[in-house]
């Protein structure tokens, strides 16, 4: 949601797209290995990362990138997995969402995270063309701040790696 102000700046908090989604894992989430199913996970984070890109642009989106899906803890039935995302940097026609994941023992109660990741996702117009992120991003927080400063390196990053094809 954007105040009044920032609306009439064209610009939206980042808190405005944060989004969380929370699941108890279920058999049909599992690997051969009794462990949650990583597809599974990475298309949770994908629907997150979504719903954040569309609640700060307000139009359709798709994803074009995910980067850094490293699981770096396992989750098993019954755990109750939380995904937590939201824009962290707007470019001309993507925005770059955060999304983190975490899991929780339900027994002792403790939360670990699992991964995060940095999806980029682009407005769309109805033939499915990038068309320009319709709001800006404001920054409150120091932590917004250099979450919004790492995301530009890391889109500098992409940028070098899609020119160089590596
Ligand atoms: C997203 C899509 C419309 C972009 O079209 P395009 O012809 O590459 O358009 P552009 O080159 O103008 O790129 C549009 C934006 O995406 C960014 N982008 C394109 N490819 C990217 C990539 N591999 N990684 C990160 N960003 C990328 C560009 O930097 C640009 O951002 P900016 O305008 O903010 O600077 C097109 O690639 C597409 O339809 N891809 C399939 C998306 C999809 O179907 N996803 C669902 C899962 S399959």
């Amino acid at each position: 949601m954007a105040t009044s102000n920032e609306h009439q700046l064209g610009v939206k908090r980042v808190g405005s797209s944060r989004t969380i989604a929370t699941r108890m894992l279920r058999h049909e989430d599992m690997n051969g290995s009794d462990r949650l199913f990583g597809g599974r996970l990475m298309e949770w984070i994908d629907d997150a990362a979504g719903i954040a890109a569309r609640r700060h642009a307000g139009c359709a989106i798709t994803t074009v990138a995910v980067d850094k899906l490293e699981f770096e803890y396992p989750a098993f039935l019954n755990d109750i997995v939380t995904i937590e995302a939201w824009v962290t940097h707007v470019e001309r026609t993507s925005m770059e969402v955060r999304a983190d994941t975490y899991v929780e023992d339900t027994k002792t109660g403790e939360r670990r995270m699992i991964n995060h990741a940095y999806l980029t996702e682009v407005c769309i117009d109805e033939n499915g063309r990038p068309i320009p992120v319709p709001w800006g991003l404001v920054a409150h927080t120091p932590e917004e701040h250099a979450e919004c400063e790492a995301a530009r390196k890391r889109n500098e990053i992409r940028k070098m790696r899609r020119a160089e094809g590596i």
